[in-house]
C-alpha cells in the first residue's frame, strides 16, 4: 500500500481516537462504472458506544452500516483506493485530502481549519426526532439531498407531513391497539405521508404496523413498492387502487392527505365501513358542494359573492363530513394543521370512534337543514355511504 495512504490511514485513526473527526468522505470510483458512487462518515453515539456511520451512496439506493474504530479503519483499507480514489477527513482542526492518481500515486493535502468545529454525535439526537430526513427513503422519494437536507422545493411538503405525523403521532400514542395496527393512506401519492408515519410509528414509537398506501395511478405504485423493498421496510406496502374500490379486512387507522375533490369523501366512507378508530383527512380541493350550491341558484346575503360562494362552499362541505362522521358515532375535531404560509389546505377532520350510540336523530336534522339551506341535492359522503339526510 502507498506510503501517503497508510498515512492518510493513521490520521483518521488518530482522529477517532481522539474524538476528532467531524466526518469523511470518500469518492471518485476507480471504476467509473461502480455502482457505488461515493461514501459518507460520520461519528454517530449509538447505545453509548461512540461508532462510524457509513453511509454509501448507491446510483439508485443507499445503505448505513455502523462500525467500530477498528471496522472502520478495516473497512477504509479495502476501499483506499481500490475502490475510491479521494477521501477526505475533516477533523476539529484540520482537513486532510488523499488524493490517488490514476497512476496510483498518492498525495496528501492537508489544511488548518479556522472556524471553531465540533464533533457532532448526531445519532441520539435524530432518534428522538419524528422523522429523520437522513434515511435513505427521503433522498429517494425526492425530498432530500443525497445528504439528507431538505430541498429548497420541498421545504413546504416536509412541513406539511411533519405537522401531520406530529398531530398522527399526539392521537395514536394514547390509543390501545390488540397486536398488529392496520394503517390505510388514502390517496397516498408519492408517498411523503405514508412513509413518515411508517418511520415514526415503527421507528420512535416501536409500533407493529401494516400500512398500506393507496394509490390509483400505477406508475407511481411501481416505483414506491420498488423503494420499500430496496429498503427493506418491513409492514408498508402501495397498493393500485381506487379508493372507492379498496375494502381491507381489518382497519384500524385511516388518513389522508389531500385526496382530491370527492376521494376525500371516498377515504371517509372507507373508514367509516371499515369501523376505523381513527379518521384524519386533510381535505383537497372542493368542487361538488359549490356546483350544487350554483345549480340550486339559491344565494343568500353571503354567497351571492363569487369568493364568498367558494369559501362557504368549503366550510359546508368540511362541516357536513364533521357532522357525517358525528352521526356515526365519531367525536370529530375540525382545526389547523399547519400555518396557511405551508399550504391553503390546512384543515384537518378528525374522528375518533366512540362507544356513543350513533345515528343521532339531530345530526341527521342538522345535515338536512344545512343541505335545504343551500339547496343541496347530495353531499358526496352521502352517496358513498348510500345515505340520504
Ligand atoms: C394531491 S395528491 C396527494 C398525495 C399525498 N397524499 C400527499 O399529500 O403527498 C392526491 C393523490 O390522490 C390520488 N387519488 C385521487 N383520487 C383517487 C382515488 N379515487 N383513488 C385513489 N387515489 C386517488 C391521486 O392520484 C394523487 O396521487
Amino acid at each position: 500500500m502507498p506510503e501517503n495512504i497508510e498515512k492518510f490511514l493513521n490520521r483518521v485513526a488518530e482522529a477517532a481516537e481522539k474524538s476528532a473527526l467531524v466526518k469523511m468522505t470518500l469518492s471518485k470510483p476507480a471504476d467509473k462504472r461502480d455502482d457505488l458512487r461515493n461514501v459518507y462518515v460520520k461519528p454517530v453515539l449509538i447505545k453509548e458506544k461512540r461508532l462510524f456511520a457509513f453511509t454509501y451512496h448507491y446510483e439508485r439506493r443507499d445503505e448505513v452500516k455502523n462500525y467500530d474504530a477498528a471496522q472502520m479503519l478495516g473497512t477504509l483499507r479495502e476501499m483506499l483506493p481500490s475502490r475510491f480514489q479521494n477521501a477526505v477527513l475533516f477533523t476539529v482542526s484540520e482537513d486532510v485530502t488523499l488524493l490517488v492518481s490514476s497512476k496510483g500515486k498518492a498525495t496528501i493535502q492537508t489544511k488548518q481549519v479556522q472556524e471553531n468545529r465540533e464533533q457532532n454525535l448526531e445519532h441520539d439526537k435524530q432518534k428522538n426526532r419524528l422523522i429523520n430526513p437522513a434515511n435513505p427513503w427521503w433522498y429517494q422519494l425526492g425530498l432530500t439531498t443525497r445528504e439528507g437536507k431538505i430541498t429548497a422545493d420541498m421545504q413546504h411538503k416536509f412541513k406539511q407531513i411533519y405537522k401531520y405525523a406530529e398531530i398522527v403521532e399526539s392521537l395514536i400514542k394514547p390509543m390501545k391497539f390488540n397486536g398488529t395496527v392496520h394503517i390505510a393512506d388514502m390517496g397516498a401519492g408519492k408517498g411523503y405521508l405514508t412513509f413518515a408515519l411508517h418511520e415514526l410509528l415503527t421507528q420512535r414509537l416501536q409500533m407493529e404496523v401494516d400500512i398500506k398506501g393507496v394509490e390509483i395511478r400505477p406508475d407511481l405504485v411501481l416505483k414506491i413498492n420498488e423503494i420499500i423493498k430496496a429498503d427493506g421496510l418491513k409492514g408498508l406496502e402501495f397498493v393500485e387502487s381506487s379508493i372507492e374500490a379498496y375494502h381491507p379486512e381489518k382497519l384500524d387507522v385511516l388518513i389522508a392527505l389531500h385526496a382530491c375533490n370527492t376521494a376525500t369523501d371516498d377515504a371517509i366512507a372507507s373508514g367509516i365501513k371499515a369501523g376505523a378508530e381513527l379518521i384524519v383527512c386533510a381535505p383537497c380541493c372542493h368542487k361538488q358542494i359549490r356546483q350544487e350550491m350554483e345549480r340550486s341558484g339559491r344565494f343568500d346575503a353571503i354567497t351571492r359573492y363569487g369568493i364568498f360562494l367558494e369559501r362557504q362552499a368549503v366550510m359546508i362541505t368540511d362541516t357536513i363530513r364533521a357532522l357525517i362522521l358525528e352521526y356515526f358515532g365519531y367525536k370529530t375535531q375540525v382545526m389547523e394543521f399547519i400555518e396557511m404560509e405551508h399550504t391553503p389546505k390546512n384543515v384537518l377532520l378528525v374522528g375518533r370512534k366512540t362507544s356513543k350510540n350513533a345515528k343521532d336523530p339531530k345530526i341527521a336534522q342538522q345535515i338536512a337543514d344545512l343541505k335545504a339551506r343551500y339547496g343541496i341535492e347530495s353531499h358526496y359522503l352521502e352517496t358513498a355511504l348510500g345515505l340520504k339526510f
